[in-house]
């Protein structure tokens, strides 16, 4: 059986006394997960927990990247500095990402290729938003969004991390129930099996108010093969739950 994925999106949180604090009380808290564990920090921490997460069973991932290669992109970051830092994984398509900096299904679908050039997992982020869900839009949306990326990267697909996270359920407490959250995962699954022989390999994450008391519930799921942790992934003893309920 595949190993399931808890990955940690930090978002803008944190400074460098408090992720010294969080990381090394999340090492003290882990002895060996029978999971994969990851924390995305925000970039310019990346330096520190790369020095904090050495030769330990947390890997680091970035909250994004450019889809260039180099050059004249301010504020951007590119893969091969964050190779530099140890960087494994890198969430891509983010719903904040879309919402608040236009990024498209294109601009997604790019940096999800830069990233698995570069031997960096990218965490592509897929989800409706409530407005959708209502609309009964949920299957069309999500589709549409992994398919971008299924396009632009072929065979590599099966490289990939996919992370559903229905809009509505970000940070507001309001998670999705586990057959809600299956139903979707499912649909997933088999648009990756329709792209590769290998999708059953792809872990598809579920994120959205997961958290301590909820998470062994929705990674019971049939398709659900980890989770992607915002707000409860700050808090120690949270995430180190969520991590042994993943084992
Ligand atoms: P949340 O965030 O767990 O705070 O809802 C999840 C995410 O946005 O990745």
């Amino acid at each position: 059986m595949k190993k399931k994925l808890i990955a940690g999106n930090w978002k803008m949180n944190g400074g460098l006394a408090a992720n010294e604090a969080l990381a090394k009380a999340l090492l003290g808290g882990l002895s060996v997960p029978a999971c994969n564990v990851a924390v995305c920090a925000p970039a310019p921490y990346l330096a520190q927990l790369q020095v904090l997460l050495a030769n330990s069973a947390i890997a680091l991932g970035a909250q994004d990247v450019s889809a260039h290669e180099s050059g004249a992109y301010t504020g951007e970051v590119s893969v091969a500095m964050l190779k530099e830092f140890g960087v494994r994984y890198a969430i891509v398509g983010h719903s904040e990402r879309r919402q608040y900096h236009g990024e498209t299904d294109a601009a997604v679908a790019a940096k999800a290729q830069r990233a698995l050039a570069a031997g960096i997992t990218p965490i592509v982020c897929v989800g409706e938003t409530l407005a959708e869900r209502e609309a009964g839009k949920t299957e069309e949306v999500v589709k549409r969004q992994l398919a971008a990326v299924i396009h632009a990267n072929g065979h590599c697909i099966s490289e990939i991390v996919v992370a559903y996270e229905p809009v509505w359920a970000i940070g507001t407490g309001k998670t999705a129930s586990p057959e809600q959250a299956q139903q979707v995962h499912a649909v997933l699954r088999a648009q990756l099996r329709a792209a590769s022989d290998h999708a059953d390999r792809i872990a598809i994450l579920y994120g959205g108010s997961m958290n301590a008391a909820n998470a062994a519930q929705l990674l019971a799921q049939p398709d659900i093969d980890g989770g992607l942790i915002g707000g409860a992934s700050l808090k120690a003893p949270d995430f180190l739950t969520i991590i042994a309920a993943a084992g």
